[in-house]
């Protein structure tokens, strides 16, 4: 009778330590773990705000702006808001447009000649038309194009990156 008395004792020390154990542990181990299951990285590729409509030229000439991320998040990270690029945009027929000012000869930053009226990167010398298309020089494409809309009077740019050096627009 003791002896069993013993080995219940024993059981239930067991359950209770085990239980204890987990009640501790598995919060502790679905806090460590949360972002393995959760998109971590935020901010580039989605469409955000960057300036109101009303500050672009009605008469075509672009602009260039910063892209800032509102508190961009890196895994357990959560970061204060960053520039990530900057954009051109230029009102035309269609609507608003917008490209990356990342040159894609070999990635230097594209310039607006005023006088020329056309885009240009110091770098080697390639032009672009204000559509964004290659005028003249090494440039293997044109301006990368990116997504915008209007929403509530401001501008929003899918910012995202694009492999430099090739014909084609590939991600980067
Ligand atoms: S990086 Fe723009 S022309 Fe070479």
């Amino acid at each position: 009778m003791a002896e069993d008395r013993r080995t219940l004792l024993k059981v239930l020390s067991g359950v209770v330590g085990t239980s204890v154990v987990g009640a501790v542990a598995a919060p502790a181990l679905r806090a460590v773990l949360a972002p393995v299951s959760l998109r971590t990285v935020t901010g580039v590729g989605e469409l955000v705000p960057v300036v109101a409509l009303d500050a672009i030229p009605s008469d075509g000439t672009p602009v260039n702006v910063p892209v800032v991320v509102e508190a961009p998040m890196d895994a357990w990270t959560r970061q204060p808001p960053t520039t990530v690029g900057a954009v051109y945009l230029r009102r035309t027929e269609a609507g608003v447009k917008a490209w990356s000012s990342i040159c894609p000869h070999l990635g230097c930053g594209i310039d607006y000649d005023a006088a020329a009226g056309k885009f240009a990167c110091p770098c080697h010398e390639s032009w672009f038309d204000t559509d964004g298309a290659v005028a003249s020089g090494p440039a293997p494409r044109g301006m990368d194009a990116l997504e915008t809309r209007v929403v509530d009077g401001m501008v929003q740019v899918r910012f995202e990156k694009f492999k430099i050096g090739t014909a084609d627009k590939e991600p980067a």
